[in-house]
């Protein structure tokens, strides 16, 4: 088992910026959970599946070949052999994440999927159940929050960025919408692990949060 900081925390917190920062700082491999869960979603909804349909989602998820290889740094997820980095990072594709992580043979062929990564390295991993039940005995725990309007705010900024034209309020409704699901499903819910130190980066920035995660690093050596 390698040496592993786990950050968890709701839709928006700014868990990859944060997780790919510190990787970087530590020499640590990153590994984006949320990315398995898009990626399954993508297969999914190429196979016409709707997130109620639970039997579907079951039999359907163990057709899916989800692996992750890195290239310079960078987290590549491959669906079946395919690079989909491209296609996991729309809206359409968070929610069905959301709506299908329910699902219990997805979680558990991708939970297994994540301890054998760690089994072999350091790493950096973000997702909602990392610090629960993916890691339980990760050596860093960090809970990471911040207020539904700002974690809406940041995404916009994101998506604007991106040239995409989007709509604030309907952003924040899908964040909350998004927690309410993700809180509240039956398998490993997100939760802070009691073990966990929460970090609320409402009024942090980047690198404030950053460095407050590298520092409870430093004592827990
Ligand atoms: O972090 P993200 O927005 O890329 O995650 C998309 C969805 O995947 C999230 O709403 C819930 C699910 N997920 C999960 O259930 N467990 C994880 N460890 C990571 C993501």
């Amino acid at each position: 088992m390698g040496y592993s900081i786990a950050i968890d925390g709701p839709a928006g917190a700014g868990k990859s910026t944060i997780a790919k920062k510190v990787a970087e700082k530590k020499r640590f491999i990153y590994i984006d959970t949320g990315a398995m869960y898009r990626a399954m979603a993508l297969y999914l909804l190429q196979n016409g599946i709707r997130p109620e349909e639970h039997e579907r989602i079951s039999a359907k998820c163990k057709e899916a070949d989800i692996t992750i290889k890195h290239v310079n740094g960078e987290q590549v997820v491959l669906l079946n052999g395919e690079n989909v980095n491209a296609l996991i990072r729309t809206e359409e594709v968070g929610n069905m994440a959301s709506a299908s992580s329910i699902n219990k043979d997805v979680r558990e062929k991708l939970v297994e999927l994540q301890r054998r990564l760690a089994a072999s390295t350091d790493v950096v991993m973000d997702g909602r159940d990392i610090g629960t039940c993916v890691l339980p005995q990760a050596d860093v725990k960090i809970y990471l929050t911040a207020d539904s309007s700002v974690r809406a705010k940041r995404r916009f900024d994101e998506l604007t960025a991106k040239g995409e034209v989007c709509d604030l309020a309907k952003i924040e409704k899908d964040i909350v919408e998004r927690d309410e699901r993700d809180m509240n499903r039956e398998i490993s819910p997100l939760r802070q692990a009691q073990d966990a130190v929460l970090v609320d980066s409402s009024h942090m920035t980047l690198e404030e949060v950053t460095r407050t995660i590298l520092d409870l690093c430093d004592r827990k050596r």
